[in-house]
């Protein structure tokens, strides 16, 4: 039950499991690509490396998103569970693994380890009745009315049969490992946090529940599923083969747990440094050596997130600049462990002054060069030639100072270390300056000179390209060709960082052609970025129209409207594509999944005066115009006099109460409001602020129309329409209730 000292000749590590509620965007991306590195980085040091990712598909705030979406939460699972995956091989991510928790292997762990658990007396049954957040999936402590601590949302009651999980049983052991163990968790903030937590006093933990279905029942118990949370972490293990009778499976198990890192978010840290060791105490099995928490990324000054509608794709800075941009980007600009800014002016900074100007220009310089002078082979200096003390004795720290600061999860400095030597190289150049032909000195000493200097500068860019591919692996395999080193990937597999050392490049080697690695972009790629984010955002609009449109024509021409057909007009005011027309979701995504692709040359106006068509058709209450609303010019269509129950039931309406509200700048009509829907927060942009005060607004509940699609206006995301009496010539007059009503209750 130890954590053992690490084993160096094996490696596990893990990602978080990503829930399927959203489609992946950069802040996903950020913690795989952290996890990507070291696991490539490993490898190259001859480590056996296992690395796992998936995604994490049960509980309520999936059965919840599904049902928005009016799918299963099968289908609804599948669908972004694909899209993380691809994702990832877009990314060239290099998982070993890649878990759902709707399979088989896992469900099946999963109930072996719960039935562990209760066969070791540590689950018991008992009753629950205290507040939950569903988005966190999360039991929070305190009475009605209490928000979530970690997310501040508005938590809801639960009361049922729950078993109990005994975790006050493992307050003491748990806080006797983190003194034994120093090394266990990190950063320090997160280990303060979670000691302070524990220190707090533990109570048992309910690990099941009986008000919904989508989850792994309980064995011998199927009305209660497996709480989310016991059911995710549990991936670690089933991943390797736990709970399988298959002896490879239990081959892996036995050579790969206990997980050298399970690298997270630092939001996750509770669950991961205190239930997860207490459930495998309990179990018997060993705990993971280490858990690190990654920073957030931060965009627009707010956590990247689907509910703050400040989301980034990896796709489009990939598509752009390419991956290995992005990942450079990510690792260098945001000091492991502190949140970071993401933003396209610093990204483009970035490439061109650090890969552009820097690396990319040092390798081209040379490359060419040994092209010129040496019809492309390295010369062999004159004995004792093969170094220059300045730039051997840099390369040489640089070799030092990269593993010391990798190992401990200093990307930023790594990388700042790697590039010093970068400068180093390239004064070296420009100083010694091979080009020129010196006065009065012979061809064959200028010649001598000039392998000298090539020969250095290639020998150091040959030890920057190792160290820099487990970051940058796409470019480092296109200089490894260029310096005639042949395939990379080859060289990673005979572990070719284990021993690097100065003199590894061999007099004589043919170097490949040179070409360009990362051509210097300008300004305009911002944009371009931008317009890609937009045109997302606009064609998830565009695709909503035209579903919506098809819907409404489909339930005329049919003699009765049916459930399914109201259904799909609901799934047509979601998703669809990015530029590429590759299916994808933004919100509620599982239409994506065989969404048509929108008709580009039908246009966007035509489109979106059929949208505003059906939407007059559908909805039966006058709104405020919110920023949602406003797809088109007014309908120049004939309204039909009636419309059916269907056409209704189409129009999602929800209680939700506003959180914030503040002014836009620049913006008179707009206001910012964050609303609270019980089961997730949004934020909508609303055209009332000429009308109400921000202020006065927060804590109000509202009615929200929340399966509009999501649009992006003033660079923000309105992710739903708030609904007013709209008095001619007047004030807009929100509606409210008189009566209580729980948050996220439909209007029906
Ligand atoms: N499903 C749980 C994890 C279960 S692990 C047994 C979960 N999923 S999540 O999709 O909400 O978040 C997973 C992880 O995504 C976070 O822990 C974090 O690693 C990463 N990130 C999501 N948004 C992020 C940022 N804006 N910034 C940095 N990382 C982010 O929690």
């Amino acid at each position: 039950m130890t954590n053992s000292a690490s084993t160096p000749s094996r490696y596990y590590l893990t990602t978080p499991i990503y829930y399927v509620n959203a489609r992946p965007h950069l802040g996903h991306a950020y913690s795989t690509i952290v996890c990507d590195a070291i696991a490539r980085r490993k490898r190259a040091r001859g480590i056996d490396t296992w690395f796992l990712t998936g995604t994490d598909e049960h509980g309520q705030k999936i059965e919840r998103s599904a049902e928005l979406a009016g799918r299963t939460p099968e289908e609804f699972a599948t669908a972004i569970s694909g899209e993380f995956r691809s994702l990832w091989k877009q990314l060239g991510i290099t998982n070993d693994d890649f878990i759902r928790t709707t399979e088989e292997r896992h469900k099946r762990g999963t109930q072996k380890f719960f039935a562990t658990l209760r066969d070791k007396g540590f689950i018991y049954k008992g009753s629950y009745s205290g507040q939950y957040c569903v988005s966190d999936e999360l039991y929070v402590d305190g009475p009605v009315g209490t928000l979530c601590p970690d997310c501040g949302r508005e938590t809801e009651t639960v009361s049922e049969e729950n078993y109990f999980f005994k975790l006050s049983a493992f307050e003491h052991k748990l806080l006797e490992f983190y003194d034994a163990n120093p090394d266990f968790m990190g950063p320090e903030s997160t280990r303060r946090e979670v000691v302070s937590f524990v220190r707090g006093g533990l109570k048992d933990l309910s690990v099941s529940r009986t008000s919904f279905s989508w989850g792994i029942p309980v064995p011998g118990d199927e009305k209660h599923v497996i709480y989310v949370w016991l059911d995710a972490l549990v991936n670690y293990i089933t991943a390797l083969g736990y709970g399988s009778d298959d002896p490879a499976d239990q081959a892996r198990f036995a050579k790969f747990w206990p997980a050298d890192m399970h690298l997270i978010g630092k939001e996750i840290s509770r669950f991961h440094c205190v239930y997860w060791p207490a459930f495998l105490m309990a179990a018997g099995l060993p705990l993971p050596r280490s858990v690190r928490a990654n920073g957030w990324l931060l965009f627009d000054q707010g956590k990247m997130s689907k509910s703050r509608g400040n989301i980034v794709r990896a796709e489009t800075v990939q598509q752009v600049l390419g991956a290995d941009a992005l990942r450079y980007f990510l690792l260098r600009e945001i000091p492991f462990g502190q949140d970071g800014n993401f933003s396209f002016d610093a990204l483009v900074q970035r490439f061109n002054g650090d890969l552009a100007n820097g690396y990319g220009n040092l390798v081209s310089r040379v490359v060419n060069m040994v092209h010129k002078y040496f019809g492309g082979v390295v010369q062999e200096p004159l004995p004792g030639e093969t170094e220059d003390e300045t730039i051997t004795e840099e390369a040489a720290k640089a070799i030092v100072a990269f593993d010391e600061c990798f190992e401990r999860l200093d990307f930023s400095r790594a990388l700042e270390t790697l590039w010093t030597l970068v400068a180093a190289v390239d004064g070296y150049l420009t100083a010694s300056a091979p080009w020129k032909q010196g006065v009065g000195v012979t061809d064959e000493v200028q010649q001598q000179h000039r392998a000298r200097v090539l020969y250095v500068a290639a020998e150091a860019i040959r030890i920057i390209t190792a160290l820099v591919y487990p970051i940058l692996p796409e470019s480092a395999a296109k200089v490894w060709q260029q310096l005639g080193q042949g395939e990379i990937a080859d060289a990673a597999k005979q572990a070719f960082l284990t021993h690097l050392a100065w003199g590894g490049l061999k007099a004589g080697t043919k170097f490949g052609e040179p070409s360009p690695l990362f051509p210097r972009v300008e300004k305009d790629v911002v944009e371009q970025m931008q317009k890609i984010e937009e045109q997302n955002t606009k064609t998830v609009v565009e695709a909503a129209a035209s579903s919506a449109a098809k819907a409404v024509s489909a339930t005329k021409s049919e003699t009765a409207t049916s459930a399914p057909a109201a259904r799909t007009a609901v799934k047509g005011a979601i998703v669809s594509e990015n530029s590429e027309k590759q299916a994808s979701a933004e919100d509620v995504p599982v239409d994506s999944v065989g969404a048509e692709p929108v008709d580009e040359a039908k246009g966007y106006e035509t489109l979106a005066r059929v949208a505003k068509k059906s939407a007059v058709a559908a909805t039966p209450v006058p709104a405020v115009p919110a920023a949602a609303q406003t797809l088109a010019p007014p309908p120049v269509v004939e309204e039909p006099k009636y419309i059916s129950i269907d056409d209704v039931i189409k129009v999602d309406l929800r209680v939700a109460q506003i959180v914030v509200a503040e002014r836009i700048p620049k913006a008179d009509k707009l206001l910012r409001l964050e609303v609270d829907l019980g089961y997730e927060k949004r934020q909508i942009l609303a055209g009332i602020a000429q009308y109400y005060e921000p202020e006065k607004l927060v804590g109000r509940k509202i009615v929200v129309v929340v399966n509009l699609a999501p649009r992006k206006m003033r660079g923000l995301m309105s992710n739903g329409m708030l609904l007013a009496a709209s008095l001619e010539g007047g004030s807009p007059v929100l509606a409210g209730f008189l009566e209580d009503v729980p948050l996220g209750a439909r209007l029906k």
